[in-house]
């Protein structure tokens, strides 16, 4: 049997024979894609051989940096000399079984004990509907087909997912979605009125939601789904007491409450769950991305005893499958990165270098430009304003020009690949690989803050006197 041998880039494939993901093709005419072609530590490097921190964490997945493919590959190797596949249907193998197992062992603390395995977040998404609409209609309540979800989050773009994904320019091109789904506010303190008195801004947060559960009907709601911490928006943190207020208004009018961990699972907030760091109590834990430290994909839904019940009782009978569910080769990746998690400190460093990623990001509210700072673990955002003072924000032109012009473009030059959108105001994301160590987060911090003061120049040469002004 001779090398592997791995494919070439090849100069204008993406363009002529990829549909990307999200991708404005048109603009490949002025600037052509970046084809990565090798990863290291926490940097990528091109095919032209520039190097660039993977400081997104690909999508917030690549969690492990580059440097743990031979590990995980050799052990995926060896499972695929022993079985290539088996389904998990009305059967399973001992990867699946071993994952499941740990899993069970790692969400204990949130008294979720059993896993439904997918291929990534949105299909966990839809998993948890599916158990959701079953479990209350196992229960005498199939009445209940409607949920709640919040303004701008991403739960996924794949039909039943994108029902609970509350950005309109992903949603209008295919309405009507199948699941009626009512959007409450995010937790974005820095543009609400309560930011500063925040037990009024849960309290305000929370009479939303109940009043959200009484406009459905309060025996129409299936279920409602959150991050921890979400994304969308800009790494939007919850106030104190938010998510026991969810789960004290989940309990009282019977909604199987969820946590979307798709991002904050696998350490991204420096636990294994980012509802243990928060004292959240979902029903069900939805995940994807760092299972595996994006190895191979892989997602799930762990639910508790009580949601499993007429599942396992022989009540009900889960109307759902994936022909890849629980694969052996995404069992073995994931059983193998866990190990790497908790081998390496992973873990540990994320929660002994947030302090220092943190302070260095806030140095950056001195550039007039940085209106917000705020996340938590290796998971942070930046807002951008025109005016700090008034926080007046970016009209829609403003933004495009601002992201994908200006600071896209220092970016690039800089070598920092991060996320810069405009879904809801604009904000700069920063989210690391959690092996990254002080050098890597320093060097994030520098050339975020170069960027923003470049691009912030370039505004002001632009800007009209009065916001000169103003900013000064
Ligand atoms: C919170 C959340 N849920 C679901 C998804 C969808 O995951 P996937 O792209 O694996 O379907 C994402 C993707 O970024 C996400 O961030």
């Amino acid at each position: 049997m001779g090398a592997p041998v791995l494919p070439n880039a090849r100069p204008g494939i993406a363009e002529s024979h990829l549909l990307l993901n999200f991708t404005d093709a048109a603009a490949f005419h002025d600037r052509p894609p970046k084809v990565i072609t090798r990863g290291e530590g926490c940097e990528v490097i091109d095919a032209d051989g520039r190097r660039f921190i993977d400081g997104l964490s690909g999508l917030f997945c690549t969690n492990l940096g580059h440097d743990f493919g031979s590990e995980i590959g050799a052990a995926i190797s060896q499972q695929l000399s022993q079985l290539v596949f088996t389904p998990t249907w009305s059967q399973s193998h001992p990867a699946a079984e071993a994952l499941g197992d740990r899993l069970a062992q790692i969400a204990a603390p949130l008294g979720l004990t059993r896993t439904y395995l997918t291929l990534g977040g949105g299909e966990s998404v839809e998993a948890a509907w599916k158990i959701a609409r079953q479990w209350h209609a196992s229960n005498g309540e199939p009445q209940r087909t409607k949920a709640i979800a919040r303004d701008l989050a991403y739960h996924g773009t794949s039909l039943g997912a994108l029902s609970f994904t509350g950005l309109d320019d992903c949603r209008d091109p295919f309405m009507p979605l199948p699941v009626p789904v009512t959007f409450v506010s995010n937790t974005n303190a820095y543009r609400h009125p309560l930011e500063h008195d925040e037990a009024a801004f849960t309290a305000a947060l929370l009479a939303e939601v109940h009043d959200a559960i009484i406009a459905a009907g309060t025996d129409q709601v299936a279920m409602l789904i959150a991050e921890p911490v979400q994304n969308s928006g800009g790494s939007l943190t919850p106030p104190a007491g938010y998510w026991q207020g969810l789960r004290d208004l989940c309990t009282r009018y019977g909604i199987l409450l969820v946590a979307d961990e798709t991002i904050t699972g696998f350490g991204r907030l420096g636990e294994w769950f980012g509802s243990m760091r928060l004292g959240a109590e979902p029903d069900m834990i939805t995940f994807a991305k760092g299972a595996t430290g994006a190895h191979a994909p892989l997602g799930g839904v762990i639910v508790s005893d009580r949601v499993a019940a007429p599942f396992v009782s022989g009540d009900a009978l889960y109307m759902h499958g994936l022909t890849f569910s629980g694969h052996p080769l995404t069992a073995v990746a994931a059983l193998t990165a866990l190990d790497i998690y908790e081998r390496e400190g992973v873990f540990e460093n994320v929660r002994a270098l947030e302090p220092r990623l943190h302070a260095g990001l806030e140095q950056l509210r001195s550039i007039p430009m940085v209106g917000d700072v705020r996340g938590a673990g290796f998971f942070w955002a930046l807002e951008m304003v025109r005016d700090p003072d008034t926080r007046d924000t970016f009209t829609e032109d403003e933004a495009a020009w601002l992201l994908r012009d200006e600071l896209s473009g220092h970016m690039d030059r800089l070598g920092l690949l991060c996320r810069l959108d405009d879904r809801g105001e604009p904000v700069i994301q920063i989210s690391p690989p959690l092996v990254a160590d002080e050098q890597v987060l320093d060097r994030i911090i520098n050339i975020v803050g170069e960027a923003a003061e470049k691009a912030w120049a370039t505004w002001m040469r632009r800007r009209p006197s009065d916001v000169r002004s103003g900013a000064a």
